[in-house]
């Protein structure tokens, strides 16, 4: 199918219903859906389906850049380019595509890329939905420049919540985190789970591979299991900054947290030729199923 302006979008499905839309534009995941059809990535009322802007919400993928770090524009280009579909994709093992629903596209600088960003690479991006639903994100970025080059990721995750003050988030009590209110300041963290009441705007440090987000109000919990992305964003704009953003609603905050697997307090380097890969896998469950059964994941 295509948007409004006429970009190409895929949709997944799995034969239980579950679903899921990537936009040709940034490689976005822009609607995750569970059996029954209930949205669980956030979307602004107000989100601008034209590039050169990520729509705000869903998944924009940020590369090379996180933030305003950097020469690049913030969080880097490629969520602003359209991407193409990878017909021929490597790496697919008959085993790894068994009852999932996936799609390839691929992302290669234009000249006109390579004057802001001076290094080529290939950037492949599957995102698939396992026959229960889950939606897993794989990024491979190969460095096919003749030198080495360094990056850094996100998968900026706008998870739909029921409201921002019944939330909270479990796996990243005791961390490091830079503060990006305080000019990048490093803190530990010292509270029991995460909760919010103002504007947060942080990079979690070398988190566990598995965190988890309560939304207590819906009863359900978000899983969120990661690879090769050391660090955690998470991001509320709170009343403020809402109401700076020209695509999004004065009170959407309330529905909306960023929590993106990523790689930015070190970045990641690669020689000529060499791959990384980067997967983010979100699930949804019931809450009495998390407390019980996923403690373990990051408590020992
Ligand atoms: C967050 C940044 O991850 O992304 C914030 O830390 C920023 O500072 C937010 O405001 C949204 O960025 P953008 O470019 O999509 O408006």
């Amino acid at each position: 199918t295509k948007d409004w302006n006429g970009i190409d979008q895929v949709l997944l499905r799995t034969p239980r219903g579950a679903s899921a839309r990537v936009s040709l534009h940034g490689g976005q995941v822009i609607s995750w859906r569970n059996e029954s059809g209930e949205e669980m990535l956030f979307m602004s009322s107000k989100a601008i389906f034209k590039p050169p802007k990520a729509m705000r919400g869903g998944i924009p993928i940020c590369f090379p850049q996180f933030g305003n770090c950097g020469s690049l524009e913030q969080h880097g280009f490629v969520r602003n380019k359209i991407w193409t579909v990878d017909d021929n994709p490597p790496h697919l093992h008959l085993n790894d595509s068994k009852g999932k629903s996936s799609i390839d596209l691929i992302l290669k600088p234009s000249e006109e890329d390579l004057k802001y960003w001076p290094h080529s690479y290939e950037f492949r991006l599957r995102v698939s939905l396992t026959t229960d639903g889950d939606l897993i994100m794989i990024s491979r970025i190969r460095n096919i420049s003749g030198k080495p080059f360094s990056f850094l990721f996100a998968y900026h995750t706008y998870l739909s919540v029921s409201d921002i003050s019944e939330v909270r988030i479990e796996g990243l009590e005791t961390l490091d985190y830079l503060d990006n209110l305080s000019q990048r300041e490093r803190f530990t963290e010292q509270g029991d789970a995460i909760t919010f009441e103002s504007e947060v705007d942080r990079v979690y440090l070398s988190s566990p591979n598995v965190i988890a987000v309560l939304d207590h109000e819906k009863k359900r919990t978000f899983v969120i299991r990661k690879e090769g992305l050391p660090d955690v964003v998470v991001w509320n704009p709170w009343e403020k900054k809402s109401k700076s953003m020209v695509d999004f609603g004065d009170e959407e905050y309330k529905q909306m947290l960023c929590v993106d697997g990523a790689a930015i307090e070190r970045p990641i380097t690669l020689k000529s030729g060499e791959e990384w890969k980067g997967q983010l896998e979100l699930s949804v469950v019931p809450s009495s199923f998390c407390s019980e059964q996923l403690d373990s994941h990051w408590r020992g």
